[in-house]
């Protein structure tokens, strides 16, 4: 999720990369670097933390003349955002400088066979781990994308690498496993970038890096292997967007852009954190006799993080009958709560600075409460002041209605959970099995996605709603409060969730003819009783639309309108998957009247620093 940016050509390398990271700058970013040559033997490096303007400074006015430069916008992930964590990195000898996004996951392994042999690191990150096996291959004396071809193959995980060297300062090599990297085709001249944008103040024409590949960009040309040193076929694309689309990655909104981001993220989230032998490996968690000792759980956190937080108390009880509850966090700190010296408070927040979150984290520290954050954004407050912190890793997100920090959320709770099962060794826990669903969420969240056509022709006929019911059952009667809370943020149409046996009791009496009801029945144990209330609803004229999983077909002729999502064996997997259509049609709503502001819908803000 990081910006890469590299230029060779004869404009001045340093003021075009500069220029290409700015226009990344929507991405988010906490540190940024740049490496060049200026015609001098060694590789310099100007690295700062926080906004790009820092190393604007740090480069001065008088920027110096250089035909060769990669640059990096960090968003940090391994090693807080410090000026040594940022990118690039030099390999031990100082010969090449590497920029990188994506994660290595054995780059511990990596590191301490390094540290052994005497190798010494200056950061705390994976990126300088691969700068130095890169490094390592290289002094052997092949050429630069022979070392990289071969370094690829010590490492696992999702990355993209651009990366120079001194010996060689006329060309550039650039890899690619996961993470984007699209080459940009000049005249007498060739750049690379993690996103388009950077790309189109310099040229339309490019080439999209395919994955397991390795590029050699000179000033003449790019040349393409697999990783056997192969020649591949360069296919060129020509692009025709706006800038301001192309920033957007072609989406409209930031919102739908990373609504489609969440394939990705689900492999973000799980990078490094599941191991060969099927093991949930999470780092720096507390140690095994805490986990032991933990008598209750209390989560702790507001909008949408909260609702992440119901599905980690389902998920808690049901699957390790650990006592869970989950607060407001500005209800917390004022209900002077019960909290027993063996709990553990778990703070979740994507921006990491919600004040309520915070205050409420402070309240506990105080009490002496062991803390643990699951926070998306590196180095903020809550990420810092926790005792642990697992990172969501879901990369910056932009629009205020969040939905990938949700999705990774809920990742990471199912992580932990299994986590403490395996811990626990808690015999009626199927760690295994459920880790074979977690390996295979991504491709469902790529499927679930294709219901969108299906949801936006259904949205256009609720733009005029003037009220929204959300209702399931067990895991769906959670998953239904964020769909109605995304529902009502962009659109501005008020909703009534509970859980569905609930209705009877109160909500029913605002059914009216035409009124639009949106059904959680992804948990087949209590789709019999749903299914009661689907027509106690339509016997008072209402509209059902049911989100089930696509191996039930019982609600198919009683529901008004019905989509799918990929089925798993984890119904709190199944849960979190309806979580793409409810977001597709708040989206869509929202667009039919209008979709003026649906990144930023009014009087609301993505970080919320005022209690
Ligand atoms: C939801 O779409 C909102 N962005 C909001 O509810 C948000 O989840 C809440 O303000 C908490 O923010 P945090 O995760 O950054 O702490």
């Amino acid at each position: 999720m990081c910006g890469i940016a590299g230029y060779v050509g004869p404009r001045n390398a340093i003021e075009v990369v500069y220029d290409q990271l700015k226009r990344l700058e929507y991405r988010g970013y906490d540190s940024a670097g740049i490496a060049f040559l200026n015609g001098a033997a060694t590789i310099k490096i100007v690295k700062k933390a926080g906004k790009l303007t820092e190393l604007g400074k740090a480069l001065g006015d008088d920027v110096p003349d250089a035909h060769i430069a990669i640059a990096h916008s960090r968003w940090a992930t391994h090693g807080g955002p410090t000026d040594e964590n940022a990118h690039p990195h030099f390999d031990q000898f100082e010969d090449i400088a590497l920029i990188h996004n994506g994660i290595i996951e054995n780059y511990a392994e990596l590191k301490a066979d390094m540290v052994r042999e005497g190798a010494t690191f200056h950061s705390e990150t994976d990126t300088e781990v691969a700068a130095h096996v890169i490094g390592q291959e290289y002094a052997a004396g092949m050429p630069l994308e022979e070392a990289v071809r071969r370094a690829i193959r010590k490492m696992r995980g999702a990355f993209a690498f651009v990366v120079f060297s001194k010996k060689e300062p006329k060309k550039f090599v650039a890899a690619r496993n996961f993470s984007p990297l699209i080459i940009g085709l000049g005249d007498g001249e060739n750049m690379v970038a993690s996103d388009v944008p950077a790309l189109l103040p310099y040229t339309r024409e490019v080439v999209y890096l395919e994955d397991d590949r390795v590029a050699t960009i000179t000033t003449d040309g790019v040349t393409i292997t697999d990783l056997d040193g192969k020649a591949v076929v360069v296919v060129q694309h020509h692009i025709d967007w706006d800038i301001a689309a192309a920033e957007k990655g072609g989406y409209e909104h930031f919102m739908l852009k990373e609504i489609h981001e969440q394939p990705e993220v689900v492999r973000m989230c799980l990078a490094g954190r599941i191991d060969e032998a099927g093991k949930v490996r999470l780092e720096q968690v507390f140690s095994d006799q805490v986990w032991h000792g933990i008598d209750r759980v209390n989560i702790i956190a507001c909008g949408t993080a909260y609702h992440a937080g119901l599905m980690g108390k389902y998920l808690f009880e049901k699957m390790l009958r650990l006592p869970t509850d989950v607060f407001f966090s500005s209800e917390f700190r004022y209900s002077d709560p019960l909290l027993s010296p063996d709990s553990l408070a778990v703070f979740i927040s994507q921006s990491g600075e919600t004040i309520d979150s915070l205050a409420a984290l402070r309240l506990c520290k105080q009490r002496r409460i062991r803390t643990l954050g699951i926070v998306n954004v590196v180095g903020s407050a809550i990420a810092r002041e926790c005792d642990r912190t697992i990172f969501t890793q879901a990369g910056p997100e932009i629009s205020v209605a969040s939905t990938k920090a949700y999705t990774a959320q809920c990742i990471v709770l199912e992580l932990l959970a299994l986590y403490i099962a395996q811990v626990k060794e808690m015999p009626g826990v199927r760690v295994d099995e459920n880790v074979l669903e977690l390996r295979n969420l991504a491709p469902k969240f790529e499927q679930v996605l294709l219901v969108e056509d299906q949801v936006r022709e259904l949205a256009v006929k609720f733009q005029d709603a003037k009220l929204a019911f959300f209702l399931g059952r067990n895991a769906d009667a959670h998953a239904i409060r964020e769909a109605a809370l995304k529902f009502k943020e962009i659109t501005y149409i008020p909703t009534e969730e509970c859980p569905a046996g609930e209705m009877k009791h109160g909500p029913l009496a605002l059914v009216e003819k035409g009124t639009l009801a949106v059904f959680g029945a992804t948990s087949s144990d209590v789709r019999e009783k749903l299914a009661s209330n689907v027509r106690e609803i339509q016997a008072r004229g209402g509209f059902a639309w049911v989100v089930t999983t696509d191996d039930d077909n019982s609600l198919d002729a009683i529901a008004d309108a019905i989509t799918k999502v990929p089925t798993t064996s984890d119904p709190y997997l199944n849960a979190l998957l309806s979580a793409i259509p409810y977001q597709l049609f708040a989206y869509y709503v929202a667009m039919a009247k209008g979709g003026e502001e649906i990144d930023q819908p009014r009087n609301l803000a993505k970080s919320v620093t005022v209690e």
